[in-house]
Parts: structure tokens; sequence; C-alpha cells
């Protein structure tokens, strides 16, 4: 069924703003303890304090019964991974998705990490590979967007930049409109054609959220019902920002900075 997009004034953008900073500000806040012997159950528990000292409740937590305020997706583990005791090991490719929610507004976000930061020695050159096309693929699903183009161009960019890096883009799973709610319309498509796809118009508030494999693009549900593994058990990497769209700029706003001063790598490898 079509549901209808809702358009945002700047006022409300004001008020993903701040929700997607703290989702921000919460990613950099973890980065640090992405590393061995921490888990991914002491990331989330560290994530909710973060939160909350920053005036936001998790968004994540009881959605359709999920049991954390963090996706921890390690590995083969594409997205919606819960949060578990085994310990993080050097090298491991691990995504942080965290959405919060501010007032009654959210805002989403996701980063990909190497366990031990870029220079761990035991990190595979895949892996490092795979960050680098989940991050240009992106970023140039990011740099597709404006008032007047289509959502086919989005999804063509982030493909051709993923393909660019032999990484697989998964098809499965699309961005999506948010604000009061968690995942409005428009669906955001990783792949298309340019020119093709739903307009896109000033006062759409959306996330840009490609998921890259090493392997195949296609993904398993694990019996929990959340985790979604690679079917071929190859590496999964995923960058997730919230983007506003006004008549002549797009701004970012889970990334402060300019996000064109790190195309090259992610700012998540120091
Ligand atoms: N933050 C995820 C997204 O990017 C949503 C995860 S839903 C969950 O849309 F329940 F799995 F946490
Ligand atoms: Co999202
Ligand atoms: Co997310």
């Amino acid at each position: 069924m079509e549901r209808e997009i809702i358009l945002k004034t700047s006022v409300d953008v004001a008020h993903i703003r701040r929700a997607c900073r703290v989702a921000e500000r919460v990613i950099r806040a973890l980065a640090p303890y992405v590393r061995p012997g921490f888990t991914t159950r002491e990331l989330d528990r560290l994530a909710e304090r973060f939160l909350r000292e920053n005036g936001a409740e998790p968004s994540l937590k009881g959605y359709r019964g999920f049991p954390a305020c963090l996706c921890a997706s390690v590995n083969n583990v594409a997205a919606h991974g819960v949060p578990t005791d085994t310990p993080l090991e050097e090298g491991d490719v691990v995504t942080l998705d965290i959405t919060v929610n501010i007032d009654g507004w959210h805002g989403d976000a996701a980063w990909t990490f190497l366990a031990g930061g870029r220079s761990a020695p035991r990190a595979d050159v895949g892996a490092r590979r795979l960050l680098l096309g989940a991050w240009a693929a992106s970023v140039a699903g990011i740099g597709a967007v404006a008032a007047g183009r289509c959502f086919g161009d989005v999804g063509a960019a982030i493909q051709e930049a993923a393909h660019r890096h032999g990484c697989a883009v998964v098809e499965d799973y699309v961005g999506h409109g948010i604000g009061q709610g968690m995942h409005e319309d428009p669906q955001v498509p990783n792949f298309g054609q340019p020119g093709t796809g739903g307009r896109i118009v000033a006062g759409m508030v959306f996330t840009i959220e490609p998921m890259v494999t090493l392997g195949s693009p296609g993904l398993a549900m694990a019996p929990d019902g959340w985790t979604l593994a690679t079917s071929d058990g190859s590496l999964a990497a995923q960058f997730e920002h919230t983007v506003a769209v006004f008549r002549d700029r797009v701004e970012v706003l889970t990334f402060s900075g300019d996000l064109s001063a790190h195309l090259d790598f992610p700012p998540a490898l120091p």
C-alpha cells in the first residue's frame, strides 16, 4: 500500500537534527570500546548510558520486542545483530547501528569499525577493502541526493561505488524516511537506474544506509528473528546517515563536519 511521505518543516528538521547529533555522539563515544575483549553487550550498556546522559531515549529497545539499544553486527552479520556476551577479537568487523528518540523525534546512524582499529595487525585485507567499499557507497549515495533528482540516481551511485571496491550490495533492505516515525516512507533502495524511481523533494528526511558484502548479496535471518547474516558467510559492513533535503542543499544530520573532507576513508578508521 502506498503511504504518504510526511514532508518536514525546518522546525521539524531541527528536532530530528537534535536526535541525529546524539546518535553521532554516542557512536563516536563507543568507538574506543570496539576493541578485543570487549563484548557487544557491554557496548550496548555504554550506549544506553551515553544516550540517556544526552537526554535521549533508545528508539530500538522494545521496538517489536528488540532487546537492546544498539544493533551490533559482527563479521558475517550484516544488520540487526543482537548484542551478545562473546568478546570481540582483533580485526572483527563490527557495525554499530543506533536510533535515538528525543521528544518523539528520531535520528538513525550506523558505522562499521575494525576491532582494535585500522592498524589492527590481524585485520585482513578484505576487511579493509570492505570498509572502504561501504564508506564509498554511502558517501556516493549521499552525494546523489538533491531536490529534483530521483531515488534511482541514489541507488545507482551506491551500487557503482560498491562495485568499484569489489563489494556486493544487499538488495533486501532499504533506507527509509524518518521523523516522528522511526521508519517512514519513502523507501530508499541501494540499487537502481539513474532517472528512475520517486522524485526527491525539499522537506524529505531519510536515511542512506547501504549494506555491502565481500561475497554474495543474499542474507539469511537467524532463528532469533533478528540477526541477518550473509548467506555465504562473507563479511558485511554498513554506514548509515540521516539526511535532510532543502530546496538548494542537503544536510547530513548525523555527521558533524564536512563529509567531502572524508571521501577516501571511513573516519571510523583512525
Ligand atoms: N536502525 C535500524 C535501521 O537502520 C533499525 C533496526 S530495527 C531493530 O533502520 F529492531 F532491528 F533494531
Ligand atoms: Co535506518
Ligand atoms: Co539504523
